[in-house]
Order: C-alpha cells, then structure tokens, then sequence
C-alpha cells in the first residue's frame, strides 16, 4: 500500500493509520509515541514519512509525521495547506504561496515582479483566491511584485509593516494576524536588517517565514536600511529562534540551493547566531559587503509597492 494514499492521525500514545482505500484500520495501543510512529513507517514505505522520521526525536518526528500526513493527498486532493515555493533565480528569492483548500483564500509572501506572470498564472491555474500580498521587508535586491499583482488580481490587497514606512493597502505590526480560511499568520516584528522587517509565523504547520532576518546558516545583512547588528540578534533570538525547535523555517533567499532549515538546526549550525552577542555584532561589523546592484532602484520603487517607474 502507497503511503501516500493514507491518512495518519496521532491522538496521544494511539496511532492510527487509515487506508486510502478503507481497508487497513491500523491501531496501535499501550505504546510509547516513538514505538508507534516506528511501526506506521514500517507499514507505511513512503519516503515522506521515512525521511520525516529521520529528521529528529520522537516528539519532532511526530509533529513532522503528522504536518506531512496533512499535506498528503487522498483520492488525489489536496487535503491540508496548500504551500508552494517558487525562487526567483535572477535575486535567488524565494515566494511562498499559501492557501487554503476549501475556500480556496491565497497568501503570497514576498512576491518579485520579474515573476509575476509566473505567480499569477499559478494562482489561476490553481482556482485561488489571492486576497494578500505580503512584503516582510521592503528589500533592496529586487523590485516587489505587489503592486502589478494588485493591477492583475482583482481584490488582492498589499500588506507590508507600518514601521517600514513603505505605502501599502494593510499596514502590519506586531501581534497582527492574516487570516485564510481556518489558517492565520501570525505577524512577529523582527528588527535588525531593517527597521520594518516582520516574520510570519503560521503556528498550526510549525513554520516561519523569517523574510531576511534569519537565512539558511546565515542572516540579512545590517550595514544599510537602518541595519543594526544588536537589534538583530536580539529580535531573532527572542522571536525567531525560541520557537519550538521542529519548526521548519523559510527563508526570503538562499543562496547555495538549499530551501529550508529548521528552528533547531539553526539554533545548532547557524555560523553567526550560535555566537554570542558582541561576537555576532563583530562579525558582522567586518563582513564588508559590495553595494548591491538593484539598491537605487529597488528601495524607492519597493516604498511603493514595487509600481515606481524606476527608468524616470
Ligand atoms: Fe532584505
């Protein structure tokens, strides 16, 4: 049997997997969770649930069993989030989409306006309902996207922080929430990069959109766009990385090909926030970075939604 073609629910120590076709009701009693997690991968060969399991201990991998359970299909549906993420190759941004499945209501993060075609046409193809456009910054290396999805999408409003500034339908701040559906992201500010910077934090998947703040193995930079090197530390250390530790984190770019990273592996492997405070404020103090080439035009066309006429 396919795993994908089941459903795997928790309920405290019982596990039960229910077969796609109704025919496998798998219960398993008086056992600790890891045993019965162990025993539904076993039944169950997917890749998805082995590679989920291999992520972490037993209380991780349940979380992660369980998220990619609901992610799963039956009967060829989507049956939990819908969560798509689309790079950029030019900025090496990522975009994330996020829907619901039964209304059908879209978030996009970070959209780039090179992509819009791309995002719209998704979108479409998708029978979505893209009701916001989020910025978590206003960036320096690309244009946005919100401003011509607004022109295309009917209905589709801009979103970005009240701190940043930067012109927008909604101004965001922290403790705000977007809703889609049964789903809502919580709005975390996240200073440090820039002034503005928000993180969204979508509790009932375990992941976090950390926009600059927090990158794979790295961080944004803070020598511009009233980049302060404490603030960072301080506002992801106590926002970001005391999340629960399986927490998946998605990051606005990477740069080496990787997609996302976990709380944990952060709080393990990061080579910049696993120093200690003034360590960190000197690294990145030294680190000397070229002027990136779309600055000039990208923060005033990014000030109001991306739709500046850069070329006057
Ligand atoms: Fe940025």
């Amino acid at each position: 049997m396919s795993g994908t073609r089941g459903v795997l629910v928790s309920l405290q120590r019982c596990v039960f997997v229910i077969s796609g076709q109704g025919q496998g009701l798998f219960r398993s009693k008086r056992m600790s969770t890891e045993s019965a997690v162990k025993r539904c991968l076993r039944t169950y060969s997917s890749a998805m649930y082995r590679s989920a399991y291999s992520r972490g201990e037993s209380v991780s991998v349940l979380g992660s069993v369980n998220r990619a359970a609901k992610m799963s299909t039956v009967s060829g549906k989507e049956t939990g989030l819908l969560f798509r993420q689309l790079l950029d190759y030019k900025s090496y941004t990522y975009t994330y989409l996020l829907a619901d499945p039964v209304s059908r209501i879209a978030v996009l993060i970070d959209p780039v306006i090179d992509m819009v075609d791309r995002d719209v046409a998704l979108v479409r193809d998708l029978g979505l309902d893209l009701k916001y456009a989020v910025n978590t910054h206003v960036h320096a290396d690309h244009i946005t996207g919100t401003g011509e999805i607004k022109k295309r999408v009917a209905g589709c409003k801009s979103l970005i922080s009240k701190v940043s500034t930067a012109k927008a339908d909604v101004h965001i701040s922290e403790g705000d929430v977007i809703k889609f559906g049964p789903y809502q992201l919580d709005c975390y500010s996240t200073p440090g990069h820039t002034d503005g910077c928000m993180s969204l934090v979508l509790r009932s998947e375990g992941l976090v959109f950390t926009g600059d703040a927090v990158l794979i193995r790295g961080c944004g930079r803070t020598d511009f766009q009233q980049g302060d090197a404490g603030k960072l530390y301080d506002s992801v250390h106590t926002k970001i990385l005391s999340l629960p530790r399986f927490f998946k984190l998605y990051p606005a770019h990477d740069y080496t090909g990787q997609t996302s990273s976990t709380v944990g592996e952060e709080l393990q492997h990061n080579q910049r926030l696993t120093r200690t405070r003034d360590e960190f404020i000197k690294i990145m103090h030294n680190l000397n970075l070229p002027y990136p080439k779309q600055i000039d035009k990208a923060l005033p066309a990014n000030m109001v939604c991306g739709v500046f006429d850069a070329s006057q």
